[in-house]
């Protein structure tokens, strides 16, 4: 579902554009959802037209402007900072796109939303890598990192805000105050709570003060709708995309956007007797793979089988015609969907026919006969509502 462009109510916040769509039926009601939006108007308002001055760009860009950077103190915040929400609550429940929403209608004019991960890896990791290189390890990357940051965006806005190892935790405290100092907008989205972040992990200590600084100087609000939304998604959506051109992989993209709520999945390993299968793309128990990558390599039925039980659900791209002349990955794919009907997994898929036109008239035909009708059957909305069996 698009929420985004054209919100009604949008000039006027985050509240109204979500009172709008549970008018419209788009949205079922959801009290838990309101509170949040309520929260989030809030925000909204204190936030119009808010504009931090930002260190003076420099030109030459990052580099020329880490030279420059006036020192400010840790935790010195530009007065009437609006500080920011910390929303956090179990999946599906409507966390991302209520944050989308308020960052659709937010009046900012430098705002930016990302996923968290991408955040780290793709910005902070990298950006303190290149600083390093050109500075040496004993200058501190983070001041003229969160200007760097803090000059793009007053508001940023982190979907799936988690802390998975030891090099995020021992930037994240500093980062923050440096950005707080800086008078930049936080709201985050997040399946653990502030206190329950990086827990049992080797170095927690040390990333206490980062979890009291959250709780400062972010409101933690917990989103304790009873549903599950995406849950329920996967029976409004269409599962077999003809023919597999980029419209359906365009489609299949929006799906499996809908069913994790990332863009991309990461890539995992499944571990067998004495193996490992790589899996491409990886999410919320969901998985993506092409066809040539699942069919067109010799894999078995215990490979099919650990996919089957490890994920929910399989969104499969490109499945060709099949026939004599690509009888092994015909066999494979035969293989993988029986795999898939035991154990009841979801299959979202793009492909060159209709099950029933996939094989080729000729021998063997009556042998693929089976794998369409089970095909069929996992379109039905009563095959989808049914559990996944581990
Ligand atoms: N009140 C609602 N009515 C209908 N669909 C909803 C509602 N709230 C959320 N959804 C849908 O449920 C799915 C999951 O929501 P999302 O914001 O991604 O959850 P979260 O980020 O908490 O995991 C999305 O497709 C979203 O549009
Ligand atoms: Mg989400």
């Amino acid at each position: 579902m698009d929420i985004s462009p054209g919100l009604t109510g949008a000039n006027e916040g985050p509240l109204p554009a979500y009172r709008a769509l549970v008018a419209r039926g788009v949205l079922q009601s959801d009290p838990a959802q309101a509170r949040a939006a309520e929260v989030l108007q809030d925000l909204w308002r204190r936030t119009r037209g808010y504009d931090p001055k930002p260190e003076e760009p420099e030109p030459g860009g990052f580099f020329s402007r880490f030279l420059r950077r006036k020192p400010v103190a840790p935790e010195e915040a530009p007065a009437g900072t609006p500080m920011g929400l910390y929303l956090v609550g179990e999946v599906g429940r409507g966390k991302s796109m209520l944050m989308d929403m308020f960052f659709a209608t937010a009046e900012v004019e430098r705002k930016q939303r990302i996923h968290f991960h991408d955040f780290m890896q793709g910005r902070v990791h990298r950006r303190i890598h290149a600083w390093k290189k050109e500075h040496g390890d004993t200058a501190d990357p983070i001041p003229p990192l969160a200007d760097s940051i803090a000059a793009e965006a007053a508001l940023l806005c982190f979907d799936e805000f988690q802390v998975h190892d030891i090099a995020d935790a021992m930037v994240l405290g500093r980062l923050f105050q440096a950005l707080f100092a800086r008078g930049t907008v936080v709201v985050a989205t997040s399946n653990t709570t502030p206190d329950d972040l990086f827990k049992g992990k080797p170095g927690r200590d040390a990333f206490l003060p980062f979890i009291a600084l959250i709780k400062r100087r972010l409101e933690v609000l917990v989103l304790e709708s009873a549903r599950d939304y995406r849950r329920e998604r996967i029976l409004d959506l269409p599962t077999w995309h003809m023919p597999a051109d980029r419209r359906a992989e365009a489609a299949l993209d929006a799906a499996f956007r809908e069913l994790t709520g990332r863009d991309h999945g990461a890539p995992m390993k499944l571990t067998l007797l004495g193996r490992e299968l790589e899996v491409p793309q990886a999410a919320e128990g969901v998985a993506r793979f092409d066809f040539e990558t699942l069919c067109g390599r010799p894999l078995g039925p215990a490979d099919y089988l650990a996919i089957a039980s490890q994920f929910h659900t399989l969104v499969l791209d490109g499945i060709p015609r099949l026939g004599a002349e690509n009888f092994d990955k015909a066999r494979r794919f035969i293989t993988l969907v029986d795999a898939l009907y035991e154990h009841r997994v979801k299959l979202l898929a793009s492909a060159a026919a209709a099950p029933d036109q996939l094989y080729e008239e000729g021998d063997n035909a009556a042998m693929f006969q089976r794998t369409a009708s089970r095909l069929h059957e996992m379109q039905s909305r009563d095959w989808r509502t049914r559990p996944h069996l581990q």
